[in-house]
């Protein structure tokens, strides 16, 4: 299996190749006419040719045979790229499911231990074709990594499907590209390849629940479960099971805050927490107010959250 977009780069240059053929040919048949057919040469009207079945013939089948053409080779590309898989094409060797919400990313991961739930960070095994089932929270969104695939819309009430495929390790990056809010630009995708070790690794990893905290975070996950953050995020291993935010399990594990606003490290996460209008003005996150001591426990205990 190849990665789509080299399928869909094959087809481009194809389509391109027939069009500058076709553009070359109407331009110089028109320059050419233009100069020999040019009224000090040729006074008088020109004579007419209606009625010519051999051109009509050639104008209409020429056509008609090079849309059959991009027809077969373009269903064939769709097939490829698994854009049928919902029809029953092809099932591919992973399935996870991709939800756009206002504005962040949610994956969700099958594992033996029950599902994975992780945000903004989408890791997937080299070699090996994953299968995005594309949902939305609220409007609509679209799913484009330029280095992995097409792009996809996310609509509410359905689910898209996009085929995704690294034949390298590396980290790719996208950008919704439906515009969705206010902080539209500021849903980053990030899909990190990674050879099949080091993603299962991770994935084992990501299914465990939170370790419980000691110190200071213990005290900071009080300050977490006794406040309005509970409402909206879940941390496995925790009462909090709020599900309108990112899910909060291993949040340290992630290298951004926000959809890729702030570096993930404990001072960001500090300034965050304060005042999340502040860096992402209209995100639905609101500012909690917590005593400085609570903030400090806070982000120990986020930030410990490996
Ligand atoms: Cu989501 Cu634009």
């Amino acid at each position: 299996m190849r990665p789509s977009i080299e399928a869909i780069g094959g087809l481009a240059l194809i389509v391109g190749v027939i069009a500058l053929i076709i553009f070359v040919a109407v331009e110089a048949t028109l320059i050419y006419s233009a100069w020999h057919y040019r009224a000090s040469r040729m006074p008088g009207p020109a004579p007419q040719i209606a009625g010519n079945s051999r051109l009509e013939v050639v104008w209409t089948v020429l056509p008609a045979a090079i849309l059959l053409v991009l027809f077969v080779l373009m269903t064939g590309t769709m097939r490829e790229i698994g854009v049928a898989v919902a029809g029953g094409g092809t099932p591919a060797g992973m399935r996870i499911v991709a939800r756009g919400a206002q504005w962040w990313w949610e994956y969700r991961y099958p594992s033996s231990s029950g599902e994975v739930v992780v945000a903004n960070e989408l890791h997937i095994p080299v070699d090996t074709a994953v299968d995005l089932d594309l949902e939305s929270a609220d409007v609509v969104h679209s799913y484009w990594i330029p280095g992995l695939g097409g792009k996809t819309d996310m609509i509410p009430g359905r689910t898209n499907h996009l085929r995704l495929y690294a034949s390298r390790t590396g980290t790719f990056t996208g950008q919704c590209a439906e515009f969705c809010g206010v902080e539209h630009a500021w849903m980053r995708l990030t899909v990190l390849a990674e050879p099949r070790a080091d993603f299962d690794r991770w994935l084992a990893a990501q299914s465990a629940p939170r370790s419980a905290p000691s110190g200071a975070g213990a005290a900071g996950e009080r300050v977490f479960t006794t406040n309005l953050c509970v409402s909206c995020h879940a941390i496995r291993g925790t009462d909090a099971k709020g599900e309108a935010g990112p899910d909060l399990t291993h949040v340290a594990s992630r290298t951004t805050l926000a959809a890729g606003v702030l570096k993930n490290d404990p001072a960001a996460m500090r300034a965050w927490l304060a005042d999340p209008q502040k860096y992402k003005p209209g995100a639905l996150m609101p500012r909690v107010p917590l005593s400085d001591a609570d903030l400090d426990a806070l982000v120990s205990y986020l930030e410990g959250l490996k």
